[in-house]
C-alpha cells in the first residue's frame, strides 16, 4: 500500500528540518532524508561530510541507520529533500543499502522548487547484491 500524502508531507517537513543540520562545508549541498517504518515511526538523517571526502555519509544512509539503531529496520518509505532545481535520486551506495531493507521501499524525492520524483528501490536498483548472492 502506498504511503498517504499526509504522512509524506510530515516526512518532507522533517527531512527539510534535518537538511538544516547537514554538515556540508565542502559541497555546500545539504540533504535531508526521513524513513518511515512499518510501525509508523519517522527517522531523520542529514549528510555529514568529512575533510577526507570519501568518509562522507549521505542523508539517506544516515536516516536508514537511525531506524536500524532504534531497532526498527522495517522500512516502508524514504523521503529525500534538497534545495536543488531537480529532485535528487539516492546515490548508488544508498540504493544498495536501501535494497538490504526492502526492494519495495518507496522513494520520494523533493526539490525546493516543488518538483517530485517517485520510484521504488527495485526501479532504482533492479539487480542488487543481496543475501542470496552469499549462498555457497
Ligand atoms: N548526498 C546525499 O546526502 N545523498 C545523495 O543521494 C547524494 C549526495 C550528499 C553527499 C555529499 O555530502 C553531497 O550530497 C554532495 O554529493
Amino acid at each position: 500500500m502506498q504511503v498517504d500524502s499526509r504522512t509524506i508531507e510530515t516526512m518532507r517537513k522533517a527531512a527539510a528540518k534535518a537538511a538544516k543540520n547537514a554538515y556540508a562545508p565542502y559541497s555546500r549541498f545539504p540533504v535531508g532524508a526521513t524513513v518511515l517504518t512499518s510501525h509508523g515511526e519517522i527517522f531523520a538523517g542529514c549528510n555529514v561530510e568529512n575533510a577526507s571526502y570519501g568518509l562522507t555519509i549521505c542523508a539517506e544512509r544516515n536516516a536508514v541507520f537511525q531506524a536500524v539503531a532504534a531497532g526498527k529496520p522495517q522500512i516502508r518509505a524514504i523521503v529525500v529533500v534538497t534545495s536543488s532545481d531537480i529532485p535528487s535520486s539516492p546515490c548508488g551506495a544508498c540504493r544498495q543499502v536501501l535494497s538490504e531493507f526492502g526492494r519495495d521501499i518507496e522513494v520520494i524525492s523533493f526539490s525546493d522548487r516543488g518538483k517530485v520524483l517517485r520510484a521504488q528501490v527495485s526501479d532504482l536498483l533492479p539487480k542488487p547484491f543481496g543475501h542470496e548472492d552469499l549462498a555457497t
